[in-house]
């Protein structure tokens, strides 16, 4: 049977993913309620959200997924019986000279959102009806060699970075809170998304604002790395249908089947580009491909089996790598204020 997501919390709803889900959710179930908790970290921006400001069923809280007494608070006081758990630390170069945060918020606060869930949901209620959705990624499975089958949900772990690392940890904790206690879990494990609201320091967003800007896009190595690409709200469209028709327990992949080469993917933005801004001094953008020392044990290769969730959930994504793309640069153009706001912090230039 249907389930129906009623009264949400969704941690890291000012980030990226968040945010676009944030819109997906509301503009498709406007008579569903709410809540938003982002610690607003460098990734996060409440400005994403304030276009809904004011709306009744919805509410923003800057707090910490880590801080107990707030989920558990929030879970009571809203009657949230639906959490979308996107917050985390995201960016693979950031886990690499700095792992703790990672650490921290990836697998602790995780934990602390499953332990607030089973003791409102389970201890004090024995409510049935919940859902702990958990949004992972395909990082978790480690790296390909061409020629190798793509990632399915059997796919052993082997995570390579401390970011995958400590999404595989929070994937494993999920699971057993789902076996032990019985708490109603589902989990997706997700390619690389592009999409409006990607915080600059990630490939696409900073591919073209340095284009546009005539200054050095990056390169990682021989720029030969190959990432299955999906349009933002093709994932949360997955993610909605998991929440709804899903089996409790299960973990689904989502992805575009779509591999691109890094390089080939600048290739593309920078014609793009090119089409867009004929009259640009930059042109041709091409001239500002720039190879730089490859990252430390850069994965080579993702791809994703996505046959589960298309044949279980009859998934399949509505943006082809086109059309996804034309929106994705039309919207970094005509939000430059995105892009180009003075707190933006850089670093590293690839995506997770
Ligand atoms: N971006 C991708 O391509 C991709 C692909 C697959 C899966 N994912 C997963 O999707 C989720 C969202 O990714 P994203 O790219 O939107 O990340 P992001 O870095 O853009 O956003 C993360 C958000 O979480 C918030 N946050 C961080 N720590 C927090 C804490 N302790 N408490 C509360 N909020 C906190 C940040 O303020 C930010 O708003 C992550 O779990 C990520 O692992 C991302």
């Amino acid at each position: 049977m249907t389930y129906q997501a009623q009264n949400l919390l969704v941690t890291g709803g000012a980030g990226f993913i968040g945010t676009n889900f944030v819109h997906y959710w509301l503009k498709k179930y406007p008579n569903t309620s709410m809540t938003v908790l982002d610690a607003l970290t460098y990734a996060g921006r409440r400005e994403n959200l304030d276009n809904l400001q004011g709306q009744s069923n919805f509410r923003f809280i800057q707090g910490d997924i880590l801080d107990q007494a707030l989920v558990e608070n929030l879970l009571r006081e809203h009657n949230i019986e639906t959490i979308v758990h996107f917050a985390a630390e995201s960016h693979v170069d950031r886990s690499i000279y700095g792992p703790d945060a990672f650490l921290r918020t990836n697998i602790e606060g995780t934990h602390n959102l499953l332990k607030a869930a089973k003791k409102i949901w389970l201890d004090e209620k024995t409510d049935d009806r919940h859902r702990f959705h958990h949004v992972s990624t395909d990082e978790v499975y480690g790296t390909l060699e061409q020629g190798d089958p793509a990632f399915s949900e059997t796919t052993p772990y082997a995570p390579n970075s401390p970011y995958a690392a400590s999404k595989a940890a929070s994937d494993h904790i999920v699971r057993a809170y789902q076996h032990t206690y019985g708490l109603n879990t589902t989990t997706s494990n997700c390619s690389n998304n592009y999409g409006p609201y990607q915080y600059p320091e990630k490939l696409i967003p900073l591919a073209i604002s340095n284009l546009t800007q005539g200054k050095a896009v990056p390169v990682y190595g021989d720029g030969q790395q190959i990432r299955d690409w999906l349009y933002v709200d093709d994932h949360n469209r997955g993610i909605d249908l998991i929440i709804r028709n899903g089996r409790i327990g299960e973990t689904y992949n989502i992805g575009g089947n779509n591999e691109q080469t890094n390089l080939n993917l600048i290739h593309i933005l920078c014609d793009l580009l090119d089409h867009r801004l004929p009259d640009s001094p930059h042109v041709p953008h091409r001239q500002w491909i720039t190879y730089v020392t490859d990252r430390p044990g850069h994965d080579r290769r993702y791809a994703i089996d996505n046959r589960k969730i298309c044949h279980e959930l009859g998934y399949g994504p509505a943006e082809t790598f086109a059309s996804g793309l034309e929106k994705t640069v039309e919207w970094y153009l005509t939000h430059t204020e995105f892009w180009q706001a003075g707190n933006i912090h850089l670093f590293g230039s690839y995506p997770s």
